[in-house]
């Protein structure tokens, strides 16, 4: 898409007037308890960001040596506690050793294979536990030559070994690239080159939807696909750990694969976390790549720890007692950033399930939530809106009581979702924090704090401390409350990305070059008379419509508010009347039919809901709409179907190929 499209004036029409206070139960137990509390603090990190920050850095990361300066910050280039040196597996680990917290479960695992109406197979490993086995795996890195900075690739399904190998990888001081198990052999080898790899961390294979996912058989595939020079793409690598997980047939190459079994019994578990700098790199993760070329963001080790830790902490309010589950999976950000380092920097009891939320029933995750008395539940709108379609049956076969807490990420959540999520699922007493961030901020940006808030469906609402978000014009102006506009990040925050690996220019030019001094965040957002934010969509997706200028999720937000439809995605298409033309892929709920009649009624509903201007020109239904593994509609794809031309670009990250083939078969 012609990026530096205007965007001024966002035309925003979708008005959404229920607010949900926080209950005042909730408040009082809360880290913050009120409105006033929350704005002094916030103010104060705005105002002396250094004096802030530098208090949270102290008071809450292990420092083996304090930092001597909070920042420095000369655009785009952050750094942040200046001197100090810290190990992020330590803060996560050893900081609970000598604590009563040693002995509580930092991961509770359930793996996906299990009979109807039946849970499946258990882990539980305490915070000592896990200390000793991440021990023992850092020190099988050691003894087959990892070195400080070198780069890992994790490529496991959700087990607990991804999360030892993910802090192993810290301990050690390497740098851990975790590639979602759902990618192909190229998604592999293309990171591999990219970071330039020595290792691989694998398994056998996955458990997904009753299937095994062979992950050793693709890395061996990956290993083998050749560059323009009939070179190999991915030969940085010198050795591959496999880890038994699915117990299907594997082939070793001598001399370059190992077992994980066998090399753990090799070592002992003395391994004292290394010493790193603040500012050492701590991961790099591959962006979904929706559009174009994955890039490589690269996050640091303070900065990414404490954002990581305190948003943890205030967001989900974590309590000692709390039974958390972020559903995301470890190939995320979100599963780094909320299954692993947040809640472990806290001391937290962070849940894991390995597979499919419809396996072997659309009850699983009740199932998993009433079994452990999970207390936070962490999902995305997707997964919310699937769980609409399969219906309310499912979750009212189990007592959800013990939830007290809910979060959603990944994209705008639709208010008709919002409010199934409210009734069915926290049963109207839990709060929502609706979060608002990206790979490359590394945490929650734009969010609710449970106790303070009150939540509009739909909005994303405040910022958290330290972030200064603004909604600007084309010439990086702020534009009146109501309009819609850019989002743009006015402060450097310390979980800020570090650059794109590698590729310095592309980092300047993707996210310092639209609005001078400001991070660009891509997104097109308004703010409301409250000061609330609410993600319209991603600017490339914007709309023009003649001279009417539309974001994509107001408009799929209207489809679903209707009862017969389950998932929408509204796309452009050329149109040499009003600019573009706008195409609506609607999938319908369980029972409902296609048909001519129904395209009218939803082209009629959305007029109504948000006027005359915002009428697709053109409705199509489908059986499923084609995503990116993290859930996202890759509308890319779509607006190539829509205007009639074959589909070119990458589609590695595509979940389902029969979709498009499906898509496109209907023309
Ligand atoms: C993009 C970032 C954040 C971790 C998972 C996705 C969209 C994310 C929300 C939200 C509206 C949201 C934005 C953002 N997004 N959360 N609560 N409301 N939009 O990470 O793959 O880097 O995607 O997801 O468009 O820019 P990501």
């Amino acid at each position: 898409m012609d990026k530096k499209k205007p965007v001024t004036n966002i035309t925003s029409m979708l008005t959404e007037t229920r607010v949900f206070p926080p209950a005042k139960e909730f408040s009082k137990q809360a880290h913050v308890k009120s409105m006033a509390e929350y704005k002094k603090l916030y103010n104060e990190s705005i105002k002396s960001p250094e004096k802030f920050w530098g208090k949270q850095g102290k008071n809450e990361l292990a420092w083996f040596k304090p930092f001597s300066k909070v920042m420095q910050w000369k655009a785009p280039n952050a750094k942040w506690f200046l001197g100090g040196k810290l190990n992020v597996s330590y803060n996560c680990l050893d900081k609970w050793l000598n604590t009563p917290t040693a002995n509580k479960a930092a991961l509770i695992w359930e793996g996906e294979p299990a009979a109807p109406g039946k849970v499946g197979e258990e882990r539980t490993l305490t915070y000592k536990q896990l200390h000793h086995e991440v021990c023992l795996f850092a020190n099988v890195l050691k003894r087959n030559g990892i070195k400080k900075g070198d780069r890992i690739i994790i490529y496991l399904p959700m087990v607990p070994e991804a999360a030892i190998a993910m802090l192993a990888c810290s301990r050690v001081g390497a740098i851990h690239s975790v590639v979602f198990g759902g990618f192909s052999a190229q998604s592999v080898a293309d990171r591999i080159q990219d970071c330039q790899a020595k290792m691989v961390i694998t398994s056998d294979g996955g458990f997904r939807r009753g299937a095994v996912v062979p992950l050793k058989k693709n890395v061996d595939d990956a290993l083998m696909i050749e560059d323009a020079n009939n070179g190999l793409l991915a030969k940085t690598i010198e050795r591959v750990v496999v880890l038994k997980r699915s117990g299907n047939e594997v082939q070793m190459h001598t001399g370059r694969d190992i077992w994980w079994h066998e090399e753990v019994s090799l070592v002992d578990a003395h391994c004292p976390a290394e010493k790193m700098d603040s500012e050492a790199p701590l991961f790099i993760l591959y962006t979904s790549g929706s559009t174009g070329k994955p890039k490589g963001i690269l996050h640091s080790t303070a900065g990414y720890l404490l954002g990581a830790k305190i948003t943890t902490k205030y967001v989900f309010d974590i309590k000692d007692t709390d039974v958390y589950w972020c559903t995301a999976d470890i190939g995320w950000v979100t599963g780094h950033s909320y299954v692993v380092y947040g809640p472990l920097a806290n001391g937290a009891t962070s849940l894991m399930y390995e597979g499919a939320p419809n396996w072997p029933e659309p009850d699983r995750f009740w199932r998993i939530v009433a079994k452990y008395g999970v207390t936070v539940l962490y999902t995305a709108p997707t997964a919310i809106r699937a769980f609409m379609k399969w219906g309310t049956e499912w979750p009212k076969k189990h007592d959800l009581s013990s939830l007290r807490l809910l979060g959603s990420v990944g994209e705008p959540i639709n208010p008709e979702a919002w409010m199934w999520y409210h009734e069915f699922i926290g049963g109207k007493r839990c709060p929502i924090v609706d979060t608002w961030w990206q790979t490359e901020t590394g945490n929650i940006m734009i969010t609710p704090l449970p106790g303070v808030t009150p939540t509009k469906p739909g909005s994303a609402t405040l910022p958290f401390f330290g972030i200064l978000p603004e909604v600007v014009d084309d010439n990086g102006k702020p534009v009146p409350k109501g309009s819609g506009g850019k989002l743009v990040i006015r402060k450097p925050w310390p979980s800020m990305l570090r650059g794109i690996w590698g590729d310095p220019k592309r980092f300047v030019e993707t996210y310092w070059s639209e609005v001078k001094g400001s991070y660009f965040t891509g997104d097109g957002v308004r703010q409301d008379k409250d000061g609330y934010f609410w993600i319209v969509g991603r600017i490339d997706d914007v709309l023009n419509v003649a001279g009417h200028r539309i974001g994509t999720a107001e408009v799929e937000s209207a489809l679903v508010s209707n009862p017969k439809v389950a998932e929408a995605a509204v796309v452009g298409r050329p149109d040499e009347l009003k600019g573009q033309a706008m195409v609506v892929f609607v999938t319908l709920k369980t029972g409902v039919k296609a048909s001519e009649q129904l395209k009218t009624e939803l082209r009629n509903h959305v007029g109504k809901e948000i006027g005359a201007v915002a009428k697709p020109d053109d409705v199509r239904f489908a059986e499923a709409l084609p995503k990116t593994r993290s859930g996202k509609i890759m509308r890319r794809l779509l607006k190539q179907i829509a205007s009639g031309v074959d589909i070119k670009g990458d589609t590695t990250t595509l979940e389902d190929f029969s979709v498009l083939a499906k898509l496109t078969s209907d023309e």
